[in-house]
């Protein structure tokens, strides 16, 4: 059996909640020009924690760290950028500083730029199983946004996958540092590994034609420790588990740099050594929702990469970009397949677009759950053959576990053994 169990909690059909609107989160007054804001951390390798940072005016990027509170016995120094967007943004100083080695399972303490005001802690993920993760696409900045990042935090996890979309700035840059704000009382705690998604690409023919300057400027991911050569795709290795988070809006196809690049990144896992593999991307392979049927992104990737992510025994596809939650059997080429990946959109972080509320009719038989509500995902792996994965609906902001089920890892299954 590919996997066992069931949802916990009836669904019951009530009025679908409206999006809320956007909330702009100005700059802390407190803060001078060159304190830092809009801090997130991503690993780096298996015990160094890139932290990212933004100031206004220039400032050092140094980042000053240590296990106890006010005392910063090691630091670590990096580089900053900024980035112009048309004629009228120019970013502050994007700071990045790798720490480490550290230790897993760890609180560490540390400030940036040298600032006294502003102490942060941020806790390593474990070095062994179990481990667990928060998942959710789509997020935006909105009163929902705000919901589900109420609810993550309180759920005691060790790093979030983000499946694309992240701000909904749509081009209006200070909307980047506003969603930053947002982010950084959990972003600063715990790594933060992200992957981009069709509102990142911000790109205007002719005054802007770079596509992802905003996100490659300020959500740096560690695409070079996986020989990647593209930010937008990269895998790592964290706890038992791969993570491969893949590019929608890049190249695909067979003779692309990123489908070369998974060929020989699946090739290399060692599942004695990270027994789970997962994939994170934006757009869905599998969705019965009728938003964003018959996108290339969807259809084209699919078709080149599926049968990939099938003979590697992948176990689990997270997407987003359909603002609502579904679950898929396992799967393969359109059919259940008990040897194939389960597929789960979890684009219901809380964007001002709201929900995506239509569904085909019927429902085929390989989607087993379904619904357009805000919400998060957590994936709990427990041990080398088991992983739980609960959907948590917001429903009117008290957390709720919609939907719930038990992954068996599929190396470990005999019957999907390769020949
Ligand atoms: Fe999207």
């Amino acid at each position: 059996m590919a996997f066992s169990g069931g949802f916990i909690g009836g669904v019951v059909s009530y009025d679908r909640p409206p999006a809320r609107k956007d909330i702009f989160i100005p700059k802390l007054n407190q803060l001078s020009p060159n304190s830092p804001e809009q801090v997130h951390i991503s690993v780096v390798g298996a015990d160094k924690m890139r932290i990212t940072w933004i100031t206004e005016t220039s400032a050092p990027s140094i980042v000053e760290y240590g296990t106890s509170p006010g005392h910063y016995p090691t630091s670590a120094t990096g580089t900053s950028s900024s980035y112009k967007y048309l004629a009228v943004y120019r970013s502050g100083e994007i700071h990045d500083v790798v720490i480490g080695p550290l230790n897993p399972n760890t609180v560490y303490y540390y400030r940036c730029s040298s600032d006294s005001i502003r102490e942060f802690s941020l806790k390593t993920p474990p070095a062994h199983l179990p481990i667990k993760f928060a998942i959710v696409g789509d997020l935006g900045q909105t009163g929902w946004t705000n919901t589900t990042l109420d609810h993550i935090g309180k759920s005691n996890y060790d790093m979030l996958l983000l499946p694309g979309d992240l701000s909904y700035a749509d081009f209006v840059q200070p909307l980047w540092d506003s969603f930053g704000r947002l982010v950084e009382p959990l972003a600063s705690q715990r790594p933060w590994m992200v992957t981009q998604g069709n509102h990142e690409v911000e790109k205007i023919p002719v005054v802007h034609s770079t596509p992802f300057t905003a996100y490659n400027a300020r959500w740096r991911m560690p695409y070079e420790e996986s020989n990647s050569g593209s930010n937008l795709y990269y895998s790592f290795d964290v706890a038992g588990v791969h993570v491969i988070m893949l590019g929608s809006y890049t190249d695909f196809d067979s003779d692309s740099d990123q489908f070369k690049w998974l060929q020989a990144d699946l090739g290399k896992i060692n599942r004695g050594k990270t027994p789970w593999v997962i994939v994170i991307i934006h757009a869905p392979w599998y969705n019965t929702n009728t938003a964003h049927q018959g996108e290339a992104e969807s259809e084209d990737m699919k078709k080149y990469m599926e049968g990939l992510l099938y003979e590697a025994r992948v176990d689990a596809v997270f997407a987003g970009h359909v603002h609502a939650y579904e679950r898929f059997s396992r799967v393969f080429d359109g059919k259940a397949d008990n040897c194939g990946p389960v597929h789960i959109t979890i684009g219901d972080g809380g964007n001002r677009e709201g929900l995506a509320t239509k569904y085909e009719d019927p429902t085929p038989e390989i989607s087993k759950f379904k619904e357009a509500s805000f919400g998060h995902g957590q994936l709990e792996v427990l041990n080398e053959t088991h992983a739980l994965w609960t959907w948590h609906r917001n429903d009117d902001d008290v957390n709720v576990v919609g939907d719930s089920v038990w992954f068996t890892n599929l190396s470990s299954d005999p019957a999907c053994k390769k020949s």
